[in-house]
């Protein structure tokens, strides 16, 4: 609709023309109320104008059913534009489940994406069309927002958070990605273009760059080198908690609070291990600050996430919610035995 209309970026995704049909909402309301008021003060002037200069005009003790109704139009108006932008920022923070992994780190200045196949690319992001796909983001220094107009989405990417954007592209296609939070001297290079394909190029694409292995590949290889190994051990017998079907989960603290194992929780357990201690262990890990890139948290965690339990292997962890974030279908590693990296499980979560 808007391909010929510059000041408009294409709508690329199945948000975007909602996100516009509000906006052209809320720009009708505002012209139609800007015309009558300028119409009114017209007409107003010129019927009420001052006729004589001994002309006195009437007093006016004023209208008790134009009050009523000037209050309550506008309060209809404002309920309809609350009751649309609630509705839609609930679908828009609302990630589907079936959405599709992608990882992001924002740093002064480019733009880092992690597909958990193992690509990796800096400034571009490949995507595919025809499904949601979820950027779990963070930074490494400052905050940064990522914005992709021709998707009508935009969230700051926050240092020691990880923040959760959802989109589903529609159309193949090249578009903008920029940062939109000042970010210091080079911000507004801090640019990039998203790339849309069809399904079937886009597993293509993947396929190019297999170098290297998964996300959950390479976080294993760390798990091995930082020698997390020797403790969190997968029978459950060592001196730390066993990762095995831990992702999703609810863990017991020592505390008594009970909290779920999500990307947050693992991240904070390896830069501050002790910010959270699993009931009946001890704080006897290490941190990890300093000594892995926001980038090799986001592999380990790829790699915990991949730890399904075998099937009749019970859970280290308290709690027996079924399922958990374990994608249907990926297989898990034998009790004793290293899990396989699931790098051809395309839909890994
Ligand atoms: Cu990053 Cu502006």
């Amino acid at each position: 609709m808007f391909e010929n209309f510059p000041l408009f970026p294409p709508q690329a995704s199945t948000i975007a023309g909602e996100v516009d049909l509000l906006f052209f909402f809320l720009i009708a309301v505002s012209a139609f109320f800007t015309a009558l008021i300028y119409l009114m003060v017209t007409i107003f002037a010129v019927r009420y104008r001052r006729r004589s200069s001994e002309e006195i005009p009437r007093q006016n003790l004023g209208s008790l059913q134009l009050e009523i109704f000037w209050s309550v139009v506008p309060l209809v108006i404002a309920m309809v534009i609350f009751g649309w932008s609630a509705s839609l920022y609930f679908k828009m923070v609302r990630v589907p489940d079936n959405a599709m992994d992608i990882y992001v780190v924002g740093r002064q200045w480019m733009w880092k994406f992690q597909h958990p196949e193992g690509n990796r690319e800096i400034n571009e992001l490949h995507v595919p069309t025809g499904r949601p796909i979820r950027l779990t983001m963070t930074s490494e220094d400052v905050i940064h927002s990522l914005y992709v107009p021709a998707f009508r989405v935009k969230l700051d990417v926050l240092p020691d958070r990880y923040q959760s954007l959802w989109f589903q592209p529609t159309k193949p296609g090249t578009y903008h990605l920029f940062c939109a939070e000042y970010c210091g001297t080079q911000h507004s290079g801090m640019v990039g273009s998203v790339i849309v394909m069809e399904p079937r190029d886009y597993e293509a694409w993947l396929a190019g760059d297999a170098s290297g292995g998964s996300m959950a590949a390479r976080g294993e290889k760390l798990f091995n080198q930082l020698g997390c190994v020797t403790c969190h051990v997968p029978d459950g017998r060592g001196r730390c908690p066993t990762l095995v079907g831990l992702f999703g989960r609810p863990v017991q603290l020592i505390t008594g609070e009970q909290v779920t194992a999500n990307e947050a929780y693992i991240r904070e357990s390896i830069l501050r291990p002790n910010a959270k201690i699993v009931s009946a262990f001890q704080p006897i890990m290490p941190t990890y600050q300093g000594q892995v890139s926001e980038e090799s948290i986001l592999q380990l965690i790829a790699y915990v996430k991949s730890l399904a339990p075998a099937p009749g292997q019970t859970v280290g962890t308290e709690g027996n919610m079924p399922g958990g974030a374990v994608s249907p279908g990926s297989t898990g590693p034998a009790p004793g035995t290293a899990p396989a990296a699931p790098s051809q499980n395309r839909s890994n979560q």
